[in-house]
C-alpha cells in the first residue's frame, strides 16, 4: 500500500447487470482522490462500454491478458505491482469461482494471483445463485484466504426476483473501502482501539412473512451507527453488519447489510473469530414466522393465524463463546429499565449493557436523542438524554475504557 494520501485501485469489472454502477463507482473513488486503473472481463464489455470507463477513469481500460500495445507500456505483472488494492465491483458467480480456484485465464484472474495488494469483492449475482452451495463454497474458501468481501445487499433484483445478491451502491462500497485505500486519513488507526477489531450490528431485521410483507420493527440504525463511526474514530477496525436503515454507511472497514436475523446471526457468526469487542445495537427480532408464505397472502379468511418461532439470540451466542470478544448488549425496556438491564447482563452473560426507555416520552426508537443507564458488572454509569451522536461518542469513550480494564483484570 503506498503511503499517499490517496491510493491506487485495480477496479475489476466482470459481466453482470451491475457492471453499469461500476460507472459511479470510478467516479467516486477519483472524486476520493484514487487513481483507477480499470480491468474488464470480456462478458463484462457487453454490459457497460469500456469507452465509458475510459473516460471515467482517465486511463485506457484493460481487457485483454496478451495485448501487445498494452504489454509495451505496463505490463500485467507491473500493473499487479502498481496496485495498492484490487477491487472487484461487480464480482460474478463465475468470476468468484474463477478466484477461488485461482484460475489465470484472463487478464483480470491472472492479476488477482499476481498481485500482493488485498482483494476486495462486491459480489452482485441472482439470488439463487449466491445462495448456491458451490458459490458459498468459494466465498468461504475466498474468505478463509483473507479476501474482503462487502455485501451483497438483499432487495429487488433486475431479475425481478428478491434477495440477497444485490450490489452494494457504489457510496457503500467507497465507505467500506476507505480505511484501507486511504490509510493516510485523519484519525485512521491510531487511538486507543488501534489495532482492534470490532463486529457490530445495528438496525431492524425484517422477518418475511410472503414475498411482500415482513414483521419489522421501529429501529432507525442511528445509533448504532453513531457507535460503529464513534469506535472506528477510536482506531478500531470496524465491521458493521446492519439491517434496512436509510442511513448511509458510516465509515467502517467493513460494511455489510442483511435483512433477517438469521442473515444476521450468519453474518456475525462468520466474522467473530478474531474479534475483540461485539457490540449488539440491533434490534433484532425475537421470532420470525415459522413457515413465510410462498406465493402472496390473500384476504380470503376473517381472521388469520400466522405461527411465530424463536430466532437465535445473537448476543447470547457470542457472549457464549469460548475465548470470545468483549461483548456489550442494548436493551430496550418499557418498564423498571434497571432492572431487566441487570438481568439481561447475567442471563446472557454480557460484559456490558447499555439500557434505554423507549415506548414512553423522549429518546429511543427512531428519533433523533436518546438517554442510556450503562451497567456493567460492579459498575454504573448514567447519560442523560442528549443526541445519538454525541451520546455514541461518550458511550465509545466508556466502552474503551472497561474494556481496557477487563484487559488488565
Ligand atoms: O433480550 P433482548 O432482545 O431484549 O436483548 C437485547 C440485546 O440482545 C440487544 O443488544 C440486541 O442487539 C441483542 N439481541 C440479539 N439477538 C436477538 C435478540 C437480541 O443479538 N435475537
Amino acid at each position: 500500500m503506498s503511503d499517499k494520501p490517496g491510493s491506487r485501485i485495480l477496479l475489476g469489472i466482470s459481466g453482470g447487470i451491475a457492471a453499469y454502477k461500476a460507472v459511479e463507482l470510478v467516479r467516486r473513488l477519483r472524486a476520493d482522490g484514487a487513481e483507477v486503473q480499470v480491468v474488464m472481463t470480456r462478458a463484462a464489455a457487453a454490459f457497460v462500454a469500456p469507452l465509458t470507463l475510459q473516460a471515467v477513469s482517465g486511463r485506457p481500460v484493460r481487457q485483454a491478458l496478451l495485448d501487445p500495445q498494452a504489454e509495451a507500456g505496463m505490463d500485467h505483472i507491473e500493473l499487479a505491482r502498481w496496485a495498492d488494492l484490487l477491487l472487484v465491483a461487480p464480482a460474478t458467480a463465475h468470476l468468484m469461482a474463477r478466484l477461488a480456484l485461482g484460475l489465470a485465464d484472463d487478464l483480470l484472474t491472472t492479476l488477482a494471483l499476481a498481485t500482493e495488494a488485498p482483494l476486495v469483492l462486491a459480489p452482485a449475482m441472482n439470488h439463487r445463485m449466491w445462495t448456491n452451495p458451490a458459490t458459498q463454497e468459494h466465498l468461504a474458501r475466498l474468505v478463509a484466504r483473507g479476501v474482503r468481501v462487502l455485501g451483497p445487499a438483499s432487495g429487488a433484483q433486475a431479475c425481478g426476483e428478491e434477495g440477497p445478491g444485490r450490489m452494494l451502491e457504489p457510496a457503500e462500497i467507497v465507505a467500506a473501502l476507505a480505511p484501507e485505500a486511504w490509510p493516510g486519513r485523519a484519525g485512521h488507526r491510531t487511538g486507543p482501539l488501534a489495532g482492534r477489531c470490532v463486529l457490530i450490528t445495528a438496525g431492524p431485521t425484517r422477518e418475511p412473512l410472503d414475498p411482500v410483507r415482513f414483521i419489522g420493527n421501529r429501529s432507525s440504525g442511528r445509533m448504532g451507527y453513531a457507535l460503529a463511526a464513534a469506535l472506528a474514530a477510536r482506531g478500531a477496525a470496524v465491521t458493521l453488519i446492519s439491517g434496512p436503515s436509510a442511513l448511509a454507511p458510516p465509515p467502517v472497514a467493513d460494511f455489510v447489510r442483511v435483512e433477517t436475523a438469521l442473515e444476521m446471526a450468519a453474518a456475525v457468526m462468520e466474522r467473530v473469530a478474531g474479534c475483540d469487542l461485539f457490540v449488539a445495537t440491533a434490534a433484532v427480532a425475537d421470532y420470525r414466522p415459522a413457515a413465510p408464505a410462498a406465493g402472496k397472502i390473500k384476504k380470503a379468511a376473517a381472521a388469520l393465524t400466522i405461527e411465530l418461532v424463536r430466532n437465535p439470540d445473537i448476543l447470547a451466542e457470542v457472549a457464549a463463546l469460548p475465548g470470545g470478544p468483549f461483548t456489550v448488549g442494548f436493551a430496550a425496556e418499557t418498564e423498571r429499565l434497571e432492572e431487566h438491564a441487570t438481568a439481561k447482563l447475567r442471563a446472557k452473560g454480557l460484559d456490558m449493557i447499555a439500557a434505554n426507555r423507549v415506548g414512553t416520552g423522549a429518546g429511543g426508537f427512531d428519533t433523533d436523542d436518546n438517554a442510556l443507564v450503562v451497567l456493567w458488572p460492579g459498575g454504573r454509569r448514567a447519560f442523560p438524554l442528549m443526541p445519538k451522536t454525541l451520546l455514541a461518542d461518550q458511550l465509545a469513550d466508556l466502552i474503551v475504557e472497561r474494556y481496557l480494564a477487563s484487559l488488565a483484570g
